[in-house]
């Protein structure tokens, strides 16, 4: 699919891979329109877009609301008249033991990072159908193949949206709408200024546009997955060792973050103080 004169709607362009993917999108010809929360920050996006892309435009959302995904693509196709490409890249990162997470972790962790994607995909759907073509890409993460230690909750969701993506390959067939996903490694963002607890991985971030030029590789090439970094050694061999010796990557991941002995010794406290209430409660 040709990015010139495509509208483009990339969610979580607000800092990171999605602003500059929004960014390069535009310089290469698409209209964007960028969607996150952070009202300075896409006012910054969009005079950036608007210098390049005169009539692309940022639209301040929370998609973390139900009907948040929908709303902003219908935004988007009143507005432009169509929708061309939709990048589901906005997340939110998770990185905590199971210990110290709770529902509420998990169910803003799926919303963002999977069921968001979802929503913007089944309303961006039926535009797509009545143009006869369409893209969308799915920004994923190396986490959900290995998922690294604390980020049960993370790797999960970005496990979900693969299987999606994966589905979307098999039902779209004949449809004229391409479905691919970006297996991002580490690459850096802000995003690991927001992760709750240290994280172990001490090796090489990537620059963004990485994954930008990956997402674009999904448009351009009707790719259905790419790596970014696309030529990674230690990313790859992990995904063989994860493969053949899956056993070998459980170790490694032990031994790189073990579980601190206080974090267990205070959840088996809460765990005690629990059963206790419990049986306060039925007696
Ligand atoms: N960086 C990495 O190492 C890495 C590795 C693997 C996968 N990824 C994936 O790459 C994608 C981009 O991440 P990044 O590294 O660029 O991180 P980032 O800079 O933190 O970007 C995350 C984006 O998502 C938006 N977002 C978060 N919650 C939102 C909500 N409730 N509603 C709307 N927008 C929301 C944020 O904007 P606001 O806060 O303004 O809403 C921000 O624009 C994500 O899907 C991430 O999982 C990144």
């Amino acid at each position: 699919m040709a990015i010139h004169d495509a509208v483009v709607l990339v969610t979580g362009a607000s800092s990171g891979i999605g602003f500059v993917t929004a960014r390069t999108l535009a310089e290469r010809g698409a209209t964007v329109v960028g969607v996150a929360r952070r009202a300075e920050r896409l006012a910054e996006l969009e005079a950036t877009l608007q210098a390049v892309s005169p009539r692309s435009f940022t639209q301040v959302s929370d998609l973390a609301e139900p009907g948040a995904a929908r709303a902003a693509l219908e935004g988007v196709v009143a507005r432009l008249g169509r929708l061309d490409v939709l990048v589901n890249n906005a997340a939110v990162p998770k990185h905590k033991l199971i210990w110290h997470t709770d529902q509420a972790d998990a169910e803003v962790v799926m919303r963002v990072n999977f069921l968001a994607a979802v929503e913007a995909t089944l309303a961006a759907l039926p535009v797509m159908l009545r143009q006869g073509a369409g893209c969308i890409v799915n920004v994923s993460s190396m986490a959900a193949r290995i998922v690294p230690p604390r980020e049960s909750l993370y790797g999960a969701s970005k496990a979900a949206l693969d299987a999606f993506t994966e589905g979307l390959w098999s039902d779209l067939q004949g449809s004229g709408i391409h479905a691919g996903s970006v297996i991002v490694g580490p690459i850096d963002t802000e995003i690991w200024d927001k992760l709750e607890e240290p994280p172990a991985y001490r090796g090489r971030k990537h620059p963004p546009q990485v994954a930008a030029d990956a997402i674009l590789r999904v448009i351009e090439d009707r790719r259905h997955q790419v790596m970014a970094p696309r030529w990674s050694f230690s990313l790859r061999l992990a995904r063989a060792v994860r493969a053949l010796a899956p056993g070998l990557v459980r170790l490694g991941l032990r031994r790189m973050d073990p579980v601190p002995s206080a974090a267990l010794q205070q959840a088996r406290a809460r765990a005690e103080r629990g059963a206790k209430r419990n049986q306060a409660d039925d007696a």
